[in-house]
């Protein structure tokens, strides 16, 4: 908000869209970092001091990116108020799919019924949910739909090399969804801005898969995630800062305007660093990586569904989504927030600590 004269408007001609449902679901089984202390040679303190992570959330064998994806959908569904029946169209941001094909956005249409909805995936990794956020935005502005589902869901416990303390402490899976609706210019609830970036001559610095992947010794599954935690950790605070000053001057928005900002969650020192660099007070910036790591995609609305729960957004206000990741790939993008009808669902199961021995493959 503007200090005195309430929120900025939206630039004129900026598309009337609106989210009108949240909802996330992540596995009951939770992973602590004194857990991992006794798999990898870690120790509690270094995870919480380098990442902010306490613990992550692990599918079980009958959980999949689409399972999750579903329950998230259902509950921005119930949220929304609207019934499967009446979308349009499914758009799911993951890197970590049920199968090559089909897409997990198709498992989600069958198993929600939505029986009128197209559906299709985007993978740019960790940005997954912001690509397929300003999709399916457009999709609304632009006339070819009037309701559609975003969905970024992951297994990201799949694509883990255990054995690897550089990455295992740090990643975590779950999924969020958000309903997209048209609007009128009488009604908060529009797409302000947004960035889309990518730097493929760098995706040796986190990469999965690919003719540069190592065998990894006594891992007969694989792919599994690389990455060089500290150059991708410079890139991602110089990528995302600067992304997230050009959305909120194409939004004709100062950084004071900006009433939350919801940032992909891979690292608390990152998230400081951009704020910072922004000059975003702590306050205005949301956060919630202590309890579920990395869950790539699913990050950004996760992380969103539990601000709305929490009354961390008005209608009108102005809220800056940033995300980065393999690819390398980012993006930024401020949404003027409509609303949500019946406050935010979500799935979060009795929670199963330390149910069953982790599965370190
Ligand atoms: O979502 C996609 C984008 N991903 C990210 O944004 C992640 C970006 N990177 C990061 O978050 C951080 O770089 C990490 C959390 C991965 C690492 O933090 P860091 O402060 O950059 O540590 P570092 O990589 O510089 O490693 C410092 C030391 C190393 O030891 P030496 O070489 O200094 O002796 C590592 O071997 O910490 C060691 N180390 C660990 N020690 C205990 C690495 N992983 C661990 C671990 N436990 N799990």
């Amino acid at each position: 908000m503007t200090p005195a004269d309430g929120p900025a408007s939206p630039p004129p001609g900026a598309p009337r869209v609106r989210i009108t449902g949240v909802g996330h679901a992540v596995p009951s089984r939770i992973l602590t970092n004194a857990e991992l202390e006794r798999t990898v040679e870690t120790t509690d303190e270094w995870i919480t001091e380098r990442s902010g992570i306490r613990e992550r959330r692990i599918a079980g064998p009958a959980e999949s990116s689409s399972t999750l994806g579903t329950a998230a959908a259902r509950a921005a569904l119930a949220s929304a108020d609207v019934a499967a029946g009446d979308i349009d169209l499914i758009v799911v941001g993951t890197s970590t799919p049920d199968g090559v094909f089909p897409a997990t956005a198709s498992r989600i249409q069958d198993a929600l019924g939505a029986r009128r909805a197209g559906a299709f995936d985007v993978n740019a990794a960790c940005a997954g949910f912001l690509a397929a956020l300003s999709t399916g935005m457009q999709f609304v502005a632009g006339g070819g739909a009037r309701r559609v589902l975003v969905i970024g869901a992951e297994t990201m416990s799949r694509i883990v090399d255990w054995t690897d303390r550089n990455t295992c402490v740090l990643f975590g899976d779950g999924a969020g969804a958000v309903v997209l609706e048209r609007g009128t210019a009488s009604e908060p609830g529009a797409l302000e801005s947004f960035v889309m970036r990518s730097d493929g001559s760098l995706a040796s610095l986190l990469y999965c898969g690919g003719p540069e992947a190592p065998a990894i010794a006594g891992s007969p599954g694989g792919p599994y995630i690389v990455m060089d935690g500290r150059n991708v950790f410079r890139q991602a605070v110089t990528a995302m800062s600067q992304a997230a000053a050009e959305a909120v001057a194409l939004a004709g928005l100062r950084v004071a305007d900006i009433a939350l900002c919801v940032p992909h969650q891979a690292n608390a020192r990152i998230i400081d660093a951009v704020a910072r660099n922004l000059g975003l007070p702590g306050e205005r910036v949301f956060t919630n990586l202590d309890r579920f790591g990395n869950t790539s995609s699913a990050s950004i609305p996760i992380a969103l569904s539990e601000a709305t729960a929490q009354g961390r957004l008005r209608p009108g206000d102005h809220l800056l989504m940033l995300a980065f990741g393999g690819g390398l790939a980012w993006g930024a993008m401020v949404v003027e927030w409509a609303g949500v009808r019946t406050g935010p669902g979500s799935v979060d199961a009795p929670v199963a600590r330390a149910a069953e021995p982790l599965e370190v493959r």
